[in-house]
């Protein structure tokens, strides 16, 4: 896969976005979110979730728990992380967290940089970054490593 980069003039346009990229995910992906606050990780995964045939209106950053799970119409779950309030890597342990990544399900990561030393191997990047009020520039690239 090639770099994929857009700049986002909006909020419908990130989700739109995210919809349209869903068409290449497959189960077992992991989608790791890095953007500061308010540079729309959530909303993309609201577009990526449509795209999965989930509703996005199901789609909330977990906040009392690390993850949210979403049933879709697709055979596979998707696992929702938000792992802004960790502050320790060994949090992340205590949340089966291995079972959920390296199943069958998709799991779509927002803070993935707080994963640190746990950042799987392959993955899909997106990297969000504020250009203005609302635009977003938005940066895909697949990493693999062997
Ligand atoms: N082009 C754009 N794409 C996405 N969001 C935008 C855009 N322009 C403005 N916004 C606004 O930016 C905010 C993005 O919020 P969102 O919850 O998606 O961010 P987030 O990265 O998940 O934040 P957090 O780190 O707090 O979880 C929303 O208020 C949205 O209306
Ligand atoms: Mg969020």
């Amino acid at each position: 896969m090639k770099k994929i980069r857009i700049l986002s003039k909006s909020q419908q346009e990130t989700k739109d976005f995210g919809e349209k990229f869903a068409s290449s995910i497959k189960a077992g992906d992991i989608i790791c979110l890095f953007g500061d606050l308010g540079s729309g990780k959530t909303t993309l995964v609201k577009g990526l979730a449509k795209g999965l045939h989930i509703s996005p209106k199901k789609v909330h950053s977990p906040t009392f728990t690390l993850m949210n799970v979403y049933e879709g119409r697709k055979s596979f779950p998707i696992f929702h992380f938000d792992l802004y309030r960790i502050e320790d890597t060994n949090e992340i342990f205590s949340l089966d967290y291995e079972e959920y990544l390296f199943g069958d399900g998709v799991a779509i990561i927002e803070w993935a940089e707080k994963l640190e030393n746990l950042m799987p191997k392959n993955y899909y990047s997106f990297e969000l970054k504020h250009k203005s009020e609302n635009e977003r520039s938005i940066t895909v690239t697949k990493k693999e490593k062997r």
